[in-house]
């Protein structure tokens, strides 16, 4: 398999990494997505000599600026010709304040969901490629909404709250993106949500202050959380299962709970077609670019 992960350079998405190279072998292909290059050079020398394998590399990418999303796609495209799978799982998590990006967009709302929703569409058609089955794997909790009248949250600000209103926003995406390929005779692609049940020590660790650190310290001592190596093991057989079982999984989300994947509950909101297309059209309004309007209209187009 090859395999594309944002924000694979600390946390989840490192975890997925350093399981997936060592899996099977050392026969899949990672592709570590991130927003420095020197950390994206220092995982790649860890997690090739953690695991031996030596077909890793690292696309460099700060999800809070279109401009690189676009150079990203770019480079992605002229280098491969198909992809197996996305994890789409770069977050920015704790923030002090809103640091408004250099698009004009609250960061949370651009890194978490439109900057991922513009590289997703971008590169369907290396997935539809694949001949492993192509899926989209997005990293999601539940809960949050969209705050419609103030999506920037210019007014009201919290950093919960923004990462609550991007997950919604992802699955909200992900859930348009399955019906709309329910309509494309002969690309199947998977697009499926996995929410950790339980909490993963990640490098939030390292940016959340004092307090916070303190009470994570307690509650690490009575087992509440889990290494990103264990997440990457729970996660592992979403990426590496045959076509089949990954297309059954597809439009819904998923948790791992003694020992399998279960099917978890969404809300109604969610599958409201009227609130996804408002949704999408703001977000191609914000990505500003024609190549990505295009893609959308396409998709839109195989559905009628
Ligand atoms: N930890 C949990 O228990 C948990 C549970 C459910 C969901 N999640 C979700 O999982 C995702 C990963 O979180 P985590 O806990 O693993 O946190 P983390 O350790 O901080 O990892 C976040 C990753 O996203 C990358 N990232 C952040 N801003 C970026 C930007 N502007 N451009 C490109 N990459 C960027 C980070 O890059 P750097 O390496 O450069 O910092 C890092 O690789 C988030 O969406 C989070 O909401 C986490």
């Amino acid at each position: 398999m090859k395999i594309l992960v944002t924000g694979g350079t600390n946390g989840m998405g490192k975890g997925v990494a350093k399981v997936l190279s060592a899996f099977d072998d050392q026969i899949h292909e990672i592709i570590l997505l991130g927003r420095s290059e020197e950390l994206g050079e220092a995982t790649i020398r860890e997690l090739e000599s953690s695991s031996g394998n030596k077909k890793l590399s690292f696309v460099l990418c700060d999800l809070a600026k279109l401009s690189d999303v676009r150079a990203a796609i770019n480079e992605i495209q002229s280098k491969h010709t198909f992809l197996d799978c996305i994890f789409i799982n770069a977050g920015l998590g704790y923030a002090a304040k809103r640091v408004e990006t250099e698009d004009g967009m609250n960061p949370h709302f651009q890194v978490n969901y439109l900057s991922q929703f513009m590289l997703t569409l971008n590169l369907l058609n290396l997935l539809e490629n694949s001949e492993n089955g192509g899926r989209v794997i997005f990293n999601v909790t539940r809960g949050g909404e969209i705050f419609w009248d103030d999506i920037q949250m210019k007014n009201k600000w919290g950093f919960e709250k923004g990462i609550h209103q991007a997950m919604a926003a992802k699955r909200m995406f992900l859930v348009e993106l399955h019906d709309l390929y329910k309509g494309v005779s002969g690309k199947k692609v998977s697009f499926i949500g996995f929410e950790i049940s339980q909490t993963v020590w990640s490098n939030q660790i390292n940016i959340i202050p004092v307090s916070m650190k303190i009470m994570a310290t307690v509650m690490k001592f009575f087992g509440t959380f889990i290494s990103i190596e264990k997440c990457g093991m729970i996660m592992a057989p979403l990426f590496t299962e045959n076509q089949e079982v990954s297309l059954k999984k597809s439009g819904k989300f998923v948790t791992w709970k003694n020992n399998e994947f279960i099917r978890m509950k969404e809300e109604e909101t969610l599958f409201s077609r009227e609130l996804q297309d408002r949704l999408w059209n703001i977000s191609l309004e914000l990505c500003k670019d024609e190549k990505t309007t295009r893609i959308a209209e396409r998709l839109h187009n195989y559905s009628k």
